[in-house]
């Protein structure tokens, strides 16, 4: 099966910075493939070219088995590619349902006269939600009024409803406490089961472990290592991100403070 999206080898400068070197992973359909790595490490840079905001320099980005550059974040959805920003672009006075379809609202009537049908614009995005097991009181309510890990599920259902073969989220846990950064993951691994490619970004272990198929590490813009699951487990991922012997030491010390 041709992978959704191969990165080849790829390479991204700012000026002179050298943000990515030589990055290579896979996302499959049906799969999650993590992203992690300290800060600036290029892990959004790295999601920046793939979903059309930055251009890489060397290597190659092939979508479905074909090399592309896409010239826009437009153009990356064109080819399926849908982004969940951390900031989430989403409208805080509006609300959910409006930001649900944001600019293509379902309307009735024609020209001059077309009016919004708000009420399948409702129904839709509550049938989409509860699809992925997400229980709105009401979707009327202003984005601004759902808390973090609310407003991540409904982006997450928004690209599985209109269609996105792959899904990209950037540090979609980062801001939110255990029980939140749970129900997120769950709706990842919901958007898996429904056959999307996923790539989630994430800081932390623990929460890329669980839902992942294949992690990339990512140290200052280099791969560290790629591992399918089968190769790794949590506590060596952990080691891993953490850079192995510094961390062995840092238990050694933290452990001689308690006693
Ligand atoms: N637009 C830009 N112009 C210049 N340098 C940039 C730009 N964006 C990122 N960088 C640099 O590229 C490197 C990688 O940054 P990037 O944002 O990809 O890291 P990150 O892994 O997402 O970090 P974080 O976990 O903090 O979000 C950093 O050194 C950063 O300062
Ligand atoms: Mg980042």
């Amino acid at each position: 099966m041709t992978p959704l999206i191969e990165v080849a080898g790829i390479g991204k400068s700012y000026g002179s910075v050298h943000a990515l070197r030589e990055v290579s992973t896979v996302v499959n359909a049906g799969e999650v493939t993590c992203v992690l790595g300290d800060n600036g490490a290029g892990k959004s840079t790295l999601i920046k070219i793939l979903a059309g905001v930055h251009q890489h320099d060397t290597g190659e980005l092939r979508v479905g088995g074909e090399p592309v550059r896409f010239s826009s974040p437009r153009d990356a959805l064109d080819h399926g590619i849908a982004t969940v920003y951390q900031d989430l672009a989403v409208v805080p006075l509006m609300s959910v349902w409006r930001n649900f379809f944001l600019g293509s609202e379902p309307t009735i009537g024609f020209g001059p006269l077309r009016l919004l049908d708000r009420g399948r614009g409702r129904r839709v995005t509550k049938q989409a939600l509860a699809e992925l097991g997400i229980d709105l009181r009401d979707v009327e309510q202003p984005v601004g009024t759902l808390s973090g890990g609310e407003r991540q599920c409904v982006a997450i259902a928004r690209a599985v409803h209109f269609g996105a073969k792959v899904l990209i989220l950037d540090e979609p846990t980062a801001a939110l406490g255990v029980k939140q950064a749970g129900i997120v993951l769950r709706h990842v691994a919901q958007a898996r089961d429904r056959g999307l490619g996923v790539v989630l970004i994430t800081h932390n272990p623990h929460h890329a472990y669980p839902v992942g198929d294949r992690f990339l590490l990512l140290n200052r813009g280099a791969p560290l290592g790629t591992y399918e699951k089968s190769e790794i487990d949590l506590g060596e991922l952990t080691r891993q991100m953490a850079g192995g012997a510094e961390l062995a030491a840092l238990e050694h010390e933290l452990r001689s403070v308690e006693t």
